[in-house]
């Protein structure tokens, strides 16, 4: 097994989530997914792994990336260039059958332009909704007879920019996005021959919400990756050291495990890949003593990126003001490892909202509480009635601590 930290992993680098891969794979038969979780969790490995399920059951699968979208146009290209390609390998009888029609579609696609909120331009100076050329798309592919799945990769972010590109009707056009989603899709003949599989980093749920739109995405069933099991955390260190002929005790991967703490593979590879320059380094210290070097070594600048994500995201998906007051209970929360009470977190939100009354910052509290909760910031723990919010990936804490000091 290869230590990678950043790319997503596939084949045999795919460890620990057969059993989440074919549960996906059920809920396909008969829902869409959207897979949403903080960055670098193995959204897309899984939904990699998903793909190549479903085209071992012979279905056709393609991916697109739509973080580079900034309007309706540029979804319905990049749908378009991975589209194309499988179609090309259609056979004789069904290329023809459809591939004339798909061409005129594509000839369609390329002549639009985004005009206003809604509409698209063809060339000729007619104006037609862009959701028109889009369901003529599936309609097309659908003619085949072939099961399909789209991956769409970072469909959060592609909306985000349509928001804060268009401040006018930026956030009437992602109801619209998310409504020919839910609705005109659903009402394509044989519609059922498609699949979605939807995923995301920065909270989609916090956008609708915020909004007042939840019921576009409702269609879908939500889904999350949980952390490895204590037992698959420790097994996949051992299968790594394996690979790389490093020595570790069944207690050094258990320590890794708890240093951690939230057992997500990537922050695993990563908490490996410097332990293991560590000991290179200084081969006569036992791996024991080097493991809390390695996690301090993940939150130094240089080495730091992928904690800078987990702060932006709360500006991207919050207002101003509450994403400040997230990062005030942050900070508090970071100070120790078991976090902070949570009265004291409500009195930090109740301070810095002195002209509103008692309750409405409470209510904020509750809020944003929650988004904590749900983007897995933190996690509330119980002991003997005292209620704290404690960081659930221990590296992300003492990052925060750090960037909150001195
Ligand atoms: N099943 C797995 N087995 C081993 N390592 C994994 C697995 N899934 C994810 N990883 C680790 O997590 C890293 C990120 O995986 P991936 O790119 O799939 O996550 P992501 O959620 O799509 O990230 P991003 O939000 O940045 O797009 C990989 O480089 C690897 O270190
Ligand atoms: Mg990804």
């Amino acid at each position: 097994m290869d230590n990678i930290a950043g790319s997503p992993v596939e084949g045999e680098n795919f460890y620990g989530r057969e059993k989440v891969v074919s549960h996906l794979r059920e809920i396909l038969a008969n829902d869409d997914i959207l897979l949403l979780g903080p960055r670098r969790i193995g959204k897309t490995s899984t939904a990699r792994a998903v793909m190549a399920a479903v085209r071992n059951e012979g279905w056709r699968a393609i991916e697109i990336n739509v973080a580079a979208c900034r309007n309706e146009r540029d979804f319905l290209d990049k749908l378009e260039s991975k589209l194309a390609p499988e179609l090309a390998t259609f056979s004789e009888k069904a290329k023809s059958a459809i591939g004339d029609a798909f061409g005129k579609v594509s000839g369609r696609i390329k002549s639009v332009k985004i005009a206003g909120a809604v509409s698209v331009e063809l060339g000729n100076g007619e104006v037609e909704d862009w959701t028109k050329v889009a369901s003529d798309v599936l309609h097309l592919i659908v003619q085949a007879d072939e099961r399909w799945l789209i991956y769409v990769d970072e469909l959060p972010i592609m909306l985000f920019n349509f928001i804060r590109d268009d401040p006018q009707y930026g956030v009437q056009r992602v109801r619209r996005f998310l409504d020919w989603f839910r609705n005109d899709v659903r009402a394509l003949p044989d519609v059922r021959k498609v699949r979605w599989l939807v995923s995301g980093s920065v909270g989609l749920d916090t956008l609708v919400q915020e909004h007042g739109m939840a019921d576009t995405i409702n269609s879908m069933r939500h889904q999350g990756l949980a952390a490895y099991s204590d037992e698959v955390a420790v097994a996949m260190l051992g299968e790594l050291a394996t690979s790389y002929q490093i020595k570790l005790s069944n207690e050094d991967t258990r320590h890794i495990v708890a240093a951690v703490q939230w057992p997500q593979p990537y922050y695993l590879q990563m908490a490996f890949h410097h332990l293991r320059a560590l000991m290179s380094e200084h081969p006569d210290d036992s791996p024991a003593s080097l493991i809390e070097q390695a996690i301090d070594i993940m939150v130094q600048p240089g080495a730091d990126n992928e904690f800078h994500h987990w702060e932006m995201r709360l500006t991207i998906q919050l207002c101003k003001a509450d994403a400040n007051h997230a990062l005030a209970m942050l900070n508090l929360a970071a100070q120790v490892p078991a976090g902070a009470r949570a009265e004291n977190l409500l009195d930090i939100v109740q301070e810095r909202m002195s002209c509103v009354t008692p309750d409405e910052a409470k209510r904020t509290f509750i809020r944003l509480r929650d988004i904590l909760l749900r983007d897995a910031y933190w996690w509330a723990e119980e002991t003997s009635g005292v209620k704290r919010y404690r960081f659930r990936l221990e590296p992300l804490r003492r990052w925060w601590l750090r960037r909150d000091t001195l």
